[in-house]
């Protein structure tokens, strides 16, 4: 972040034509805040840190869903292309649902796209956001400074929430004062396409600021479930051993990872196999949540690293998103 004008007017609210929307801002001055905690927090003005695959998921879904949108990146630069993704999965959305009205989906692309501003100034947008959803980088320092510099500078009845994958949301939160009023909201890639969002509570969540995020979750459409503050919440928990020990069973040479990936297709009724869906997250991600499991729990067989895996990392390959994982992708 620079340091640029810090006044909430520095955001940018994108419309369609990328005009700044003047009533955006408007609404969210007028609004005014309590000093004081305010309880179930119905959740309407979020800051989404972060405009990468997930954050730029949630912006959509959020702002789809009638909420105002402040998406916050790094640099502008980043903060365009992920508006032109949101645009571009919209369009894909609209392309079904008004397959017969193609006017009625552009009104329903400018509509979303006025709940969503950009900014560089996470100092500025949190002031007026009910919820900060942070999906930036996975690493533990880089969130807790992040939060602990907003904690003080955000409103008595803000909510905070981490999308981590792999990280306690008790560390992320303890840059802060506000562990009553901390949680996380795990949701799953693509954002837009899947139902799932894991709502985590920590021992000091309090039960207001859980229950609204199951009912935040619950107004983006998606289907929440509830899970303690332990590694991989739930899906991920189960999902990344089994993952590991696929990749164990081909390392033993049990098996190709062709027939095993076809073997959970077609027999366990599975959508990816397990090379399919590793390739899929990132190799660099598995890598990181296991390494980090396993520096937790050693002596745990399940957390165990992989030579292969750590050597495809190691080479740069790291599933779809660089052209090459267990298999090969142009
Ligand atoms: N990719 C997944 O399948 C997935 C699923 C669930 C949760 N997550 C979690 O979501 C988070 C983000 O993952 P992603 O895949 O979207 O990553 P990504 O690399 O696609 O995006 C991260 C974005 O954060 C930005 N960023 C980094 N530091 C920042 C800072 N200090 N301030 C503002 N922006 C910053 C980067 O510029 C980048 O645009 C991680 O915590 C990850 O564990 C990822």
């Amino acid at each position: 972040m620079g340091s640029r004008d810090r006044s909430p007017l520095h955001t940018m609210p994108f419309t369609g034509s990328g005009l700044r929307n003047m009533a955006f801002y408007a609404h969210q001055l007028r609004r005014g805040f309590s000093s004081s905690a305010v309880r179930n927090v119905v959740i309407k003005h979020i800051m989404v840190i972060g405009g990468g695959q997930m954050g730029a998921g949630i912006a959509q879904v959020a702002a789809s869903t009638g909420h105002t949108v402040t998406l916050v990146d790094t640099s502008e630069d980043i903060l365009k292309k992920s508006v032109k993704g949101i645009e571009g999965s919209l369009r894909r959305v609209v392309k079904k649902k008004f397959a017969d009205k193609p006017e009625a989906g552009e009104e329903f692309i400018q509509k979303v796209m006025q709940n969503v501003a950009i900014s560089t100034d996470a100092d500025s947008a949190v002031q007026t956001s009910d919820l900060v959803l942070e999906a930036i980088v996975e690493n533990l320092k880089i969130k807790q400074d992040l939060f602990g510099r907003l904690d003080k500078l955000a409103a008595a009845h803000t909510i905070f929430a981490s999308n981590t994958s792999s990280l306690p949301i008790t560390d992320i939160a303890s840059s802060t004062h506000r562990l009553d009023r901390f949680g996380g909201l795990h949701f799953f890639n693509p954002v837009p396409m899947m139902k799932l969002v894991e709502v985590i509570r920590t021992s000091a969540t309090s039960q207001e600021t859980f229950d609204s995020l199951l009912n935040f979750s619950k107004a983006l459409g998606k289907t929440p479930v509830s899970c303690k503050d332990t590694p991989g919440f739930i899906v991920n928990r189960l999902l990344v051993p089994y993952m590991m020990e696929a990749l164990r069973l081909y390392e033993r040479g049990d098996g190709s990872k062709e027939d095993i990936d076809i073997a959970m297709k077609l027999g366990a009724g599975y959508p990816m196999g397990p090379f399919e869906l590793s390739d899929y997250v990132g190799l660099d991600t598995m890598k990181f949540i296991i390494d980090g499991w396993s520096a937790a729990d050693p002596e745990n067989p399940i957390f165990a690293p992989s030579e292969l895996l750590n050597k495809l990392v190691a080479e740069g390959k790291y599933g779809k998103k660089t052209g090459e994982g267990f298999y090969k992708y142009k």
